[in-house]
């Protein structure tokens, strides 16, 4: 990551070197120039932390395996929860953390994750394997308080019942004294866990229950209804939003809404599919899959007006809880050998994850949460174990991607001119704080270095450092034999009368941070 650069730092180093001696030839004479103007006088909003949200289901190796050994593993743990994953999602701080699904959500009763004797599920959705639930509620919150996230419950409409969402509200968070609250109390927990965020159904549309978005919203009316703010944690209701930017979903749900409560959110779902199996990119394909980041950008700026429209105070907030890449998984080895939907991460995929960061960064007015799909060994994760049993545990580019980017979070986004309409063009955004202006830059083409000349309108900064995340084959990754192939480094910037001047090669990541 960007680390946070002291001011002696920062001296150390640009002293004594020339705005063109800071910047030596690393790009061939065929790179283009970009100029780049960021508004530091123009805000857009906050960047929530939210922004850089998570998502764990129980499908492969993500929670069992990936996240939970269990106590009794070889794997080295803490109380259970595999030590590496928990000490490199410390590392990089998890804002929020959804779970238990996913599709799961909409078949997954509570109550089978409580207590001493769990009964065995099968799980329907990701493979009809039997489900010991030997992770429940209980080691969910014990994994979130380990990482710092906070909890995001999904609950279930599809098989459950208002009744059976309501006892999981008041399971946990009831302070003490009745039935529930002291279950949770026998089960090791006195102290309630004050859980907000609540999922009413996930994809509702689809794996939750293949609903009209009428009938939905009839259900959403309902369970919503019995549902509290006990022991005073306000709770966040997020409703099923459209799948990518299904405007028809969208307006039906808040047209069959007339006159209920509004939710507090509103959950669209966005992913990038391929093809191409992952480590098997070509030029097109890579073009294609980084593409459709201006449709999601489209999308948020579609659906926020559409809310808008129905709600211009602003009450129901948009979230994109699901998102990434999906490449073509039907053909890979890795998914016998590591679990299904385990993904490999490549070059490519840290470019899609920039992009989409600078997309959220960009809409930070829009958006009030966006969870990544999803967190460990399934899809565009952040780490990969050598599948459930095995002991090697690597940060993906994903990873990397998310702390060049973490500089970014409660910081102001500002707008950025200069940059074309391209969706493969240099995509760019900036925030600002009071003592530190940081840009970042993604090239998402594969053989189109590019210079840029950034200036700066209502900032004038003196002092620049910069990270790049790069590899020039869009197919590498970090290898269980080579962990440490792609990692972040520093990177030549030029400061000088207020402007930077820096490279952004083909496949490309660069943070730079800027101080007065
Ligand atoms: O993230 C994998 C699946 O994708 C989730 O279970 C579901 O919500 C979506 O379709």
């Amino acid at each position: 990551m960007p680390p946070k650069t002291s001011r002696r730092q920062f001296a150390r180093n640009t002293a004594g070197l020339s705005f063109a001696a800071l910047l030596p030839r690393m790009l061939g004479d065929t790179a283009r120039t970009e100029r780049i103007v960021v508004r530091a006088d123009s805000e857009i909003g906050l960047i929530r932390p939210e922004l850089h949200g998570h998502f764990a289901e129980h499908l492969g190796s993500c929670v069992y395996g990936g996240l939970w050994v269990g106590k009794d593993s070889a794997i080295p743990n803490v109380d259970g929860y595999r030590k590496e994953a928990i000490d490199y999602l410390r590392e990089l701080t998890i804002p929020v953390l959804r779970w238990p699904g996913g599709c799961f959500a909409d078949d997954y009763h509570w109550r089978d994750g409580i207590g001493a004797k769990r009964p065995k599920r099968v799980n329907i959705h990701w493979g009809e394997y039997v489900e010991d639930n030997s992770f429940g509620v209980h080691e969910f919150i014990g994994l979130c308080r380990k990482i710092g996230a906070e909890p995001y419950l999904a609950g279930n409409v599809g098989s459950g019942s208002p009744r059976e969402l309501r006892d999981w509200v008041e399971y946990c968070n009831y302070p003490s004294g009745s039935t529930l609250s002291d279950e949770r109390a026998a089960n090791g927990s006195p102290e309630p866990f004050g859980v907000r965020y609540w999922g009413v159904g996930n994809e509702n549309w689809g794996c939750g229950g293949r609903m009209t978005p009428e009938h939905y919203a009839d259900l959403y009316r309902q369970f919503a209804g019995y549902l509290r703010n006990f022991g005073g944690a306000r709770l966040f209701l997020i409703a099923c939003g459209p799948n990518g930017n299904d405007v028809r979903w969208s307006r039906k749900f808040l047209d069959q809404m007339a006159g209920a409560p509004p939710p507090s959110g509103f959950a669209m779902h966005f992913y990038e599919n391929s093809t191409k199996a992952p480590t098997q990119f070509d030029t097109d394909a890579m073009n294609t899959q980084m593409a459709i980041f201006q449709r999601v950008e489209q999308a948020i700026v579609q659906q926020r007006a559409l809310l808008d429209s129905y709600d211009p105070q602003r009450r129901t907030n948009l979230f994109l809880d699901e998102w990434g890449v999906w490449d073509n998984l039907n053909i890979t080895p890795e998914q016998k050998q590591y679990g299904r939907l385990w993904q490999q991460i490549t070059m490519r995929s840290a470019i899609a994850a920039g992009l989409g960061l600078n997309v959220f960064n960009r809409l930070a007015d829009k958006l009030y949460m966006c969870n990544i799909a999803q967190i460990v060994n399934v899809l565009h994760s952040l780490l990969l174990t050598d599948g459930p049993q095995g002991r090697k545990c690597v940060r993906t580019t994903t990873y990397h991607a998310f702390m060049l980017f973490k500089p970014h979070r409660s910081k102001t986004a500002v707008r950025v001119e200069g940059t074309g309409s391209d969706p493969l063009g240099l995509s760019v955004s900036a925030s600002k704080s009071a003592s530190e202006i940081v840009v970042s830059f993604v090239n998402p083409r594969n053989s189109a270095d590019v210079s840029v000349d950034c200036s700066f309108a209502g900032a004038a900064p003196k002092q620049a450092a910069a990270q790049i995340l790069h590899h020039s084959d869009m197919n590498a990754y970090n290898s269980f034999d080579d962990a440490d192939k792609i990692v972040p480094k520093p990177h030549p910037v030029a400061v000088e009368g207020g402007r930077i001047r820096l490279d952004v090669p083909s496949m490309a990541l660069v943070t730079v941070t800027l101080q007065s």
